[in-house]
């Protein structure tokens, strides 16, 4: 599997120390370390050295991101400080209750940036938000949105109108999009739809909160075995009859024109199959 895809990206809180030296050996493509919600109060200052320290420290074999405080909270500056004054630097910073003002975050850090949707002034102006310089992934969060929307999170977590306008807005605007987390750890096989029903609009892959959740996500983000045989076959029997002058044709029953084309070239691209 080519590792340039970001199949799953696990949130790890900075402050749990065990949960950190163990996502070392799990197989996520990205690992987000969290400064935000999953820190108390008591422990975002400690939390902040100690995953800083961690990343120049240890030799991390994975893409990795730090999710900082909000921009309404006194931890963010404190965040962005350290960050600019650290020498390894994340790949990535997850912004949450992404709005406005995130090209001063890119411009000071160079640092680019996943902007976490989960404000209602944040999904009014998603355009806005994901236009903005230095942002290259969004993602969103159904916990925020529907405190901020002033519902609940049954109303949100399947939500398929927002999900539908997040892809749709990541593509017109050419960056990746990653489905939001999924919170109900013993429903494994509940996750794993929900990942099958995200890639199925686009996304590119999952949040993830637990270890049980990764495999599941990498293998359903990644191109499947029968989905690499379909795209060999028809795009040899697509080149086989264009020479004849034939734009569309009959494969096994079904319809295959050049949109098809263009789908089997991109599910060989992302399995590193050549055709
Ligand atoms: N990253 C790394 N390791 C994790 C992990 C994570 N996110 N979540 C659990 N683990 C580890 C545990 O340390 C434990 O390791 P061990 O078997 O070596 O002892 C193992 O996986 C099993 O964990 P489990 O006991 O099932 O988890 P829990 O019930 O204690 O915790 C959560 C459940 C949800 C609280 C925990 O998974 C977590 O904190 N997730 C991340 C939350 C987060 O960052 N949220 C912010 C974004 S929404
Ligand atoms: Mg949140």
């Amino acid at each position: 599997m080519v590792k340039v895809m970001i199949r799953s990206q696990l949130y790890v809180p900075s402050n749990n120390k065990k949960m950190v030296g163990k996502s070392q050996s799990l197989d996520t493509d990205m690992i987000i370390f969290d400064l935000e919600d999953a820190v108390p109060e008591t422990e975002k200052n400690g939390a902040r050295e100690f995953i800083l320290e961690f990343i120049q420290t240890n030799k991390i074999n994975k893409k990795i991101a730090i999710r900082i405080n909000d921009m309404d909270t006194g931890y963010f500056y404190h965040d962005i400080i350290a960050i600019n004054s650290a020498e390894k630097k994340p790949d990535y910073l997850v912004v949450p209750k992404s709005e406005l003002g995130l090209s001063h975050i890119y411009r000071h850090l160079g640092i680019p940036l996943i902007a976490l949707i989960e404000t209602a002034e944040g999904m009014n102006k998603l355009d806005d938000v994901i236009s903005q310089e230095g942002v290259e992934m969004v993602s969103w969060a159904a916990g925020d949105l529907s405190f901020s929307a002033g519902g609940n999170i049954e109303g949100y977590s399947s939500n398929l109108y927002l999900k539908t306008k997040i892809i749709i807005s990541a593509r017109a605007h050419g960056i990746k999009a990653m489905d939001k987390v999924y919170f109900d750890l013993n429903n494994l096989d509940g996750f794993a739809d929900e990942c099958k029903e995200s890639r199925s609009l686009g996304y590119e892959g999952k949040q993830v909160i637990h270890p049980s959740q990764v495999a599941i996500a990498n293998q359903i983000f990644s191109p499947s075995r029968e989905e690499i045989e379909w795209a060999k076959k028809i795009i040899k029997e697509y080149r086989a009859s264009s020479s004849s002058g034939r734009g569309a044709i009959n494969v096994d029953g079904q319809l295959v024109d050049s949109v098809h084309i263009r789908m089997a070239e991109s599910i060989l691209k992302n399995s590193g199959e050549k055709p």
